[in-house]
């Protein structure tokens, strides 16, 4: 179609292609316009959350919309939640088109799109490191550079690699057969759990844990945080992936991964935005399912399956009546993650309940929940029964899975719009439990559970220990 746009990888781009550059300029108006223009800047950015307290661009008697405006218009990011994929599609879409119209009053191209960054494309070495554009001082005409941000991890706008492998691997999610999450304990989904309009708590669906979180952490700064992360140019480009990695998911495997039809997922919630006129629209996940239908009208340079055809996995169908999760065993006490190695340990027993008639081949998650904390976050690996003292590296077929603390600031809050209860991740640990258990090593007594910090740049450490975490409890289930 003549007008769609045509999202491409900034990673591959020259460092000031067009849609690079204008980009920035765009970005440049939009930070001239006062907060309470909706097409500002800082409005865009507290659209996904705000805390005047942490808002590195306030100023004395900086001008804010009135109180009923935020309660309507900010702090609406869905997360934890089925409506994190939908929301976010919409939030880019209107920003794109916020920032398209900004170009457009410039004099820039007509049909320029908002880029992604593609940083799990094994094919190109510099995938991980930021795109040069956004840690430049300077645009090409000298003026400074409103893609620069400089509060980012250490590392980071040196052009170092962003994060580890780990943080970009794409299996858990692309792997994962159904979009919403089972009963708390079992598969997280892709999408997330099924909820309301939702602010908090709720387990984290496997791609909002990984890539999503764990690369808003491994760039950190405002990147860390709720409040902070729209107001560092990086995070649409960065969300413009993760929405390319939806159509991704449901491209390799158009059978069995598709979306919910359930009408309390495509129509019984509107969400708010504004036009880039300022006016005020609504939309509802049914009108975002397919990015090359309008109102949408863009799509990706490359969309291919990065892992290639999914092993094994046919004949094996996805049912509704999918096993209920069944409990296993739960530590007693919390955890407290001070930037350190830190081990509790479970007891697990035989299923008794639904998980023992399960007919489909059994799977076993671990559990991390009401996992709360303040301050700028680090993420954890974990590992099952890792030898004490041991070097992780060296134990990989022993690895559950990332931790990522994005979100764990906000998600500890308890308010009108936070349950406090804190993140709850869900990891499949099947094939750690195979290993184990064929090496003779799997102690179901005594499971013992490891959390490594990942704080790989310099300087990190610090951070980390400054500012703990504490997990409420583990648990494991099989489902
Ligand atoms: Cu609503 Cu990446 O965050």
């Amino acid at each position: 179609m003549a007008n769609t746009r045509k999202r491409k990888d900034a990673a591959k781009l020259p460092e000031w292609d067009p849609a690079l550059l204008w980009y920035a300029r765009g970005i440049s108006e939009m930070q001239k316009r006062p907060m309470t223009d909706p097409t500002s800047w800082r409005f865009q950015a507290a659209i996904h959350d705000y805390a005047l307290s942490l808002d590195p661009m306030a100023t004395p008697g900086n001008k804010a919309p009135g109180a009923a405006d935020q309660k309507r218009f900010w702090r609406q990011c869905q997360h934890f939640s089925w409506f994190f994929l939908p929301w976010h599609r919409m939030y880019l879409f209107y920003f794109e088109q916020i920032v398209a119209a900004a170009i457009g009053k410039l004099g820039g191209p007509a049909d320029w799109a908002l880029p992604y960054w593609n940083y799990s494309n094994t094919s190109n070495p510099d995938a991980r490191r930021i795109p040069k554009a956004f840690r430049e001082a300077k645009m090409p005409d000298g003026k400074p550079n409103p893609l620069l941000v400089k509060t980012r991890n250490p590392g980071v706008n040196g052009g170092g690699i962003v994060g580890d492998d780990d943080d970009v691997d794409l299996r858990q999610a692309l792997g994962d057969r159904v979009f919403t999450a089972d009963p708390i304990g079992g598969d997280p989904g892709f999408g997330g759990p099924k909820t309301g309009f939702n602010h908090s708590n709720g387990v984290v669906g496997s791609l909002e844990a990984v890539p999503h979180g764990s690369m808003h952490v491994a760039v950190g700064g405002w990147m860390g945080g709720f409040n902070t992360a729209g107001l560092d140019p990086i995070f649409w480009v960065h969300h413009a992936n993760i929405d390319r990695l939806w159509t991704v998911w449901q491209k390799r495997d158009p059978a069995h991964h598709l979306n919910p039809t359930l009408p309390a997922w495509l129509t019984a919630v509107s969400f708010e935005f504004h036009d880039a006129a300022g006016k005020l629209v609504t939309m509802k996940p049914a009108q975002v399912v397919d990015t090359t239908a309008a109102p949408l009208l863009y799509d990706y340079e490359d969309v291919s399956d990065p892992l290639g055809p999914v092993p094994g996995r046919e004949g094996v169908t996805v049912s509704e009546n999918r096993p209920i999760p069944e409990m296993l065993g739960a530590t007693a006490a919390p955890v407290l993650l001070k930037g350190s190695v830190a081990t509790t340990s479970v007891a697990v027993k035989q299923p008794t309940g639904p998980a023992r008639e399960s007919v489909a081949p059994k799977k076993t998650y671990l559990n991390i929940e009401n996992i709360t904390g303040k301050g700028e976050p680090v993420s954890y690996s974990v590992y099952v029964n890792l030898p004490a003292g041991a070097d992780p590296a060296q134990h990989r077929d022993l690895f559950a899975g990332v931790l990522p603390m994005f979100g764990v600031t906000e998600a500890s809050e308890t308010n009108d719009q936070h349950a406090g209860s804190g993140l709850h991740y869900a990891l499949e640990i099947s094939n750690v439990v195979k290993t184990l258990q064929a090496r003779n090593e799997w102690t179901p007594e005594n499971l013992q559970v490891t959390f490594v910090p990942k704080h790989r740049a310099p300087g990190r450490e610090g951070v980390a220990a400054a500012s703990p975490i504490q997990v409420g409890r583990v648990s494991v289930y099989a489902a």
